[in-house]
């Protein structure tokens, strides 16, 4: 394959295709990438002219879409057509959760991966390396191999015969620090057994990525690390936020406790952040599609473990609804509250499995109003969030048990409480003052993320519920 000619093709134009191909094509300019996708109306989002209109919010990725956008990265609908010139084909499809059937509620719902194996294995021509760059189970690759095989020895003869190579490259990116993560990652993982498929894709993210932080390993230890690195990542949020708990109740501060506990070196002081719990749409995929894993193999023991992570997550949530209803006289009728801060962590307007989501219908489900206030999430999403919520737990939704509001100090006026659950900069630095004087007294803050000012609140005649403090 000649380096200079390099085609690559990704399918699905998400949160992860799009931008990790844009930084590929910045830092590649000798590849042609094309994005595409069965959703028109992405593929419309990322060709507008308009670059504050792509589908995807990340600070840098509008600037690097508009140096590469139809030059040496073009998003488009022309699938087969994408499949057939290209030498590499990206699968970055979603893999959410099976809603129902055997492994509902666990399992991933491979459904878009087997479209995607099929588009590739239909439209290729000669040899195609095939790159999981979606979250997937351990042993997905098999799957699409097979899937892959089973069309190259259909060949009749009179074509070239189809070969593929399956590689597996998970993404690491966070929401918010998107393509930061994506130009300095910690790592790089290529799976693979063809070691010249290895060494091709490896040759790719040499362009701006030091050799050392490449890592080569078989497949299946490619595919199970992206599981257990979410999965560990997520454990720790639980782990600090059950400390959370034992701090309210024994006068110890869970800052303190986190500060002491992560400057062990052997542990680290990131991701030791107490909340409301951990969101966004993997983190619960992931775990839940390990225990799902180790139920198959009969390892139930790593299954239990892992599991609790999530439940402890669940319960997190719950506990917090109800502190608030309990010093809230354990009655929230006719009670107006607010909340700010709806998406499932600042700088983003991703609502996916937001801890906001429970703990607002649990409130409305109190018969408590709730007023919501969000730099970026839409009003839309917050209903349809909630809705779905109640739905699932076959409890009613009313209308009028839910406002909106644009502006921070309107959104407080004549409100029993204030509750933040997203930590948006603006949350951090509020006249506690003014506030004070346009509540219904008593009034209460119950800060989820600790990113007010004890002091002033205190001073503003407000009563106060720090996570992991308890005053
Ligand atoms: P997404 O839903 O934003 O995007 C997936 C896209 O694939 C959708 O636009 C969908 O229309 C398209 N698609 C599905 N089937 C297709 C097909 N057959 N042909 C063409 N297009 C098709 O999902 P995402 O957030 O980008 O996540 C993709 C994968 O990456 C998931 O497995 C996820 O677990 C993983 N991941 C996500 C993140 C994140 O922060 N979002 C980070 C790391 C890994
Ligand atoms: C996470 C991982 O960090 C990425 O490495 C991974 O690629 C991605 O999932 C994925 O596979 O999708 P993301 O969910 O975007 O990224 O965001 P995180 O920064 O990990 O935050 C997840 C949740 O944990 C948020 O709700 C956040 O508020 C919470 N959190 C995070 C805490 O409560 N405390 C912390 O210390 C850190």
């Amino acid at each position: 394959m000649n380096k200079q000619q390099i085609k690559i093709c990704c399918i699905g134009a998400g949160y992860v295709g799009g931008p990790t191909m844009a930084v590929i094509a910045d830092k590649c300019k000798n590849l042609i990438i094309k994005v595409v996708d069965i959703n028109q109306k992405r593929i419309d989002d990322w060709n507008n002219e308009d670059l504050s209109c792509l589908p995807v919010f990340e600070p840098g990725l509008a600037e690097i879409v508009g140096r590469t956008r139809n030059k040496n990265l073009f998003f488009t609908s022309k699938i087969e057509e994408s499949i057939m010139e290209s030498d590499i084909v990206f699968m970055s499809v979603n893999t959410p959760i099976k809603q129902k059937g055997i492994g509902a509620g666990k399992a991933s719902d491979l459904r878009w991966v087997e479209s995607s194996a099929r588009q590739i294995a239909s439209a290729s021509v000669g040899h195609t390396i095939v790159v999981e760059k979606s979250t997937l189970p351990v042993k997905t690759a098999y799957t699409i191999k097979n899937i892959l095989n089973s069309y190259s020895n259909n060949e009749s003869g009179k074509t070239p015969k189809k070969t593929f190579s399956v590689l597996s490259n998970p993404e690491f990116l966070a929401e918010g620090t998107a393509i930061n993560d994506l130009l300095f990652p910690d790592r790089v993982l290529i799976g693979g057994d063809n070691t010249k498929a290895i060494n091709l894709l490896r040759d790719i993210y040499l362009n701006w990525v030091p050799a050392e932080k490449i890592i080569s390993t078989n497949l299946w230890s490619s595919e199970l690390s992206k599981l257990t690195a979410n999965a560990f990542l997520a454990q720790r949020i639980s782990s600090i936020n059950s400390i959370s708990a034992v701090c309210e109740v024994t006068g110890a501060d869970i800052h303190e406790v986190s500060k002491a506990v992560g400057t062990d070196t052997r542990i680290g002081a990131k991701f030791l952040h107490p909340g409301p719990g951990f969101g966004g749409s993997c983190f619960k995929k992931d775990i839940l599609n390990l225990v799902y894993l180790c139920n198959y193999y009969g390892l139930d023991q790593v299954a239990n473990f892992w599991e609790e992570v999530v439940k402890i997550n669940d319960w997190q949530k719950d506990r917090i609804y109800k502190i608030i209803v309990e010093k809230l006289f354990g009655n929230l009728a006719n009670k107006k509250l607010s909340i700010l801060g709806f998406a499932f962590k600042a700088n983003t307007n991703d609502t996916r499995e937001s801890p906001a989501i429970s703990i607002c219908a649990d409130l409305i489900n109190e018969g408590a109003k709730l007023v919501i206030h969000d730099p970026k999430v839409d009003e839309e999403s917050i209903i349809g969030d909630i809705k779905n919520y109640l739905r699932n737990k076959n409890l009613p939704f009313y209308d009028c048990g839910l406002e909106f509001e644009k502006d921070i100090y309107n959104s407080v006026e004549e409100s029993d409480a204030i509750i933040i659950l997203t930590e948006w900069e603006d949350y951090s630095n509020l006249n506690w003052q003014k506030i004070s004087r346009s509540m219904r007294k008593p009034g209460w803050v119950f800060d989820t993320r600790n990113i007010i000012q004890i002091e002033k609140v205190k001073s503003s005649g407000l009563n106060i519920w720090c996570l992991g403090v308890g005053i």
